[in-house]
C-alpha cells in the first residue's frame, strides 16, 4: 500500500506563513513515493487548499459528529468536504485532553467523516503512566474498539498510533517497541474488519523527525507517519515522505 506523510499543523502560524509552507510542500510534492497530506488549522483550509495543488491531500483537524446544527465554533465533515479536504484527524490526544473527547464521540466523529466522503484518521495511543505499568497494548486495543465505527474499512480509513508522551517531546518508543503496538493494532483492525483489516493504514505519530523517520518507516505494518512539530518545515516534512522504503 501506498504510504501516507500527513502533517498536522495544529495551532501553528499565520496566514502568511500557511501559504509560504503550502508552497514548500507542493514544490516537493510531485512524484513524491508517499502520499503526502496537510492539516492546516481551519481558517487557512482554502487559502492552503489552493496553494498545494493536486498533487498534495489536505485535511481537517477535528470535525463535529453532527451534520449541521447549533454547535458555535464546531465545524461539520461536510463543510471540510466541500473546501477540498478529503481526510479529517480525529481522536488526536489533544483533543481527548483539551476537549473531553472520549472513544464513543471519536467514533461518533469518524461515522460523520464516512457519511461526508471523508477519510477519518483515528488517533489512538497511551500515556507515560500506562506505558510504564505495561498497559499500553491494553489501552490502544480498548480505544480502537471503542473509537472505530462501521464502514471504516470500506473507506480505507487510517489508524495513527502516537503515544501520548512521545508528542512533541522528542521521545520515542524503540522501533521494537513501535513494531509490537503496530503488530496489535494490525490484529485488532483484521479483528474487526477481516481481510479488509490487512489493508488499512496504520501511521506513527510522535516526534517523527527526519532522522529517525527512514528506521520507523521501514518497521513492519508501519504505513505512514503522523508528524507535528517536523511537518512546519517543508524541507523537514518532504524528508520525512523521502524516507519511505523503496518497495512501498
Ligand atoms: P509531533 O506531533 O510530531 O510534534 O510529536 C505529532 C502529532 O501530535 O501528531
Amino acid at each position: 500500500m501506498r504510504p501516507l506523510i500527513a502533517g498536522n499543523w495544529k495551532m501553528h502560524g499565520s496566514l502568511r506563513d500557511a501559504g509560504v509552507l503550502a508552497e514548500g510542500v507542493r514544490a516537493g510534492g510531485a512524484g513524491a513515493r508517499a502520499e503526502l497530506l496537510v492539516c492546516p488549522p481551519f481558517p487557512y483550509l482554502v487559502p492552503v487548499g489552493g496553494a498545494l495543488g493536486s498533487d498534495v491531500a489536505l485535511g481537517g483537524q477535528d470535525c463535529h459528529a453532527a451534520a449541521k446544527g447549533a454547535h458555535t465554533g464546531d465545524v461539520a465533515a461536510a463543510m471540510l468536504r466541500d473546501v477540498g479536504a478529503s481526510y479529517v484527524i480525529l481522536g488526536h490526544s489533544e483533543r481527548r485532553a483539551d476537549h473531553g473527547e472520549t472513544d464513543s464521540v471519536v467514533r461518533a466523529k469518524a461515522e460523520a467523516a464516512l457519511a461526508a466522503g471523508l477519510t477519518p484518521i483515528v488517533c489512538v495511543g497511551e500515556s507515560e503512566a500506562q506505558r510504564v505499568v505495561g498497559e499500553a497494548e491494553a489501552v490502544v486495543t480498548l480505544q480502537l474498539d471503542g473509537s472505530l465505527p462501521e464502514g471504516f474499512a470500506e473507506a480505507g480509513g487510517v489508524v495513527a498510533y502516537e503515544p501520548v508522551w512521545a508528542i512533541g517531546t522528542g521521545l520515542t518508543p524503540t522501533e521494537v517497541e513501535i513494531a509490537a503496538m503496530h503488530a496489535t493494532i494490525r490484529a485488532n483492525l483484521e479483528k474487526h474488519f477481516a481481510a479488509a483489516g490487512a489493508k488499512l493504514r496504520i501511521l506513527y505519530g510522535g516526534s517523527v523527525k527526519p532522522g529517525n523517520a527512514k528506521g520507523i518507516l521501514a518497521l513492519p505494518h508501519v504505513d505512514g507517519a503522523l508528524v507535528g512539530g517536523a511537518s512546519l518545515v517543508a524541507g523537514d516534512f518532504l524528508a520525512i515522505a523521502a524516507g519511505v522504503p523503496d518497495a512501498a
